[in-house]
């Protein structure tokens, strides 16, 4: 499968980057085709300016080229997969841009619907899995992304695989917090590795829209 992996953080040298390079790894030695959006490193402007607004009355808009190439993109590819760090319990801005810009009228919704059959999002979250579900902030943002996104759009499947405590503030130890990391890059792997075993099995969707 032709797969987008979108990556969304200001430093190349973060966790992040890390876990999409391992993601992107097991995605080709499952035997996908792997294309990756770096939207700080191609300086993505996630801003909607007036030619990127959708027009209700016209599902036939030319947008901004800048859109356009995005949109083609996203078209030559089957599947997606979105890489982020969790921020205010949402999207970074950088992702929320990106999807407001590009998942557009007539293109995304209004008569059209996106082609992709998966998309995968990996939120890395600071804290530890415990705390975020203590407040159901998991389900809150697992219902946005697959209902509110992915049902909305049409992509059949949608799947969210958080990416705990990143900033390993319950370890001391060098090793321990090493080790952690090493689980959190294996699971990445793995997740890259699997990405097409549920929509071979023709897995429903968690997330469609009826
Ligand atoms: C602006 C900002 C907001 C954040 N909000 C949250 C949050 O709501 N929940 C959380 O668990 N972690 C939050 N964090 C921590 C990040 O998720 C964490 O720094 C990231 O997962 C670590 O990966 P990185 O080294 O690739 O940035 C936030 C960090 C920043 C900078």
């Amino acid at each position: 499968m032709k797969v987008l992996t979108i990556v969304s953080h200001p430093r190349r040298n973060s966790l992040t980057f890390a876990v999409a390079e391992r993601f992107v790894q097991g995605l080709t030695d499952a035997g996908h085709e792997a294309e990756v959006a770096d939207l700080y490193g191609e300086e993505f402007d996630p801003l909607v300016f007036e030619k990127d607004e959708p027009d209700w009355d016209n599902p036939q808009k030319r947008y901004s080229a800048r859109v356009h190439a995005e949109m083609e993109r996203l078209k030559r590819n089957e599947g997606l997969a979105f890489i982020f760090p969790l921020w205010w319990y949402s999207l970074p801005a950088m992702v929320k841009g990106y999807i407001d810009r590009t998942w557009n009228y007539g293109f995304a919704y209004g008569g059209s619907k996106l082609p992709h059959k998966k998309v995968l999002w990996i939120p890395l979250v600071g804290e530890t899995e415990e705390s975020l579900k203590k407040r159901n902030f998991d389900t809150m943002i697992s219902h946005y992304l697959n209902v509110g996104l992915a049902g909305y759009t049409g992509i059949s499947q949608s799947e969210v695989a958080f990416l705990y405590n990143t900033l390993a503030e319950d370890m001391e130890s060098g090793e321990e917090i090493g080790k952690h990391y090493d689980n959190l890059l294996q699971r990445a792997y793995a997740l890259g590795q699997r990405y097409g075993d549920s929509v071979d099995a023709g897995i429903g969707s968690a997330g469609r829209r009826n």
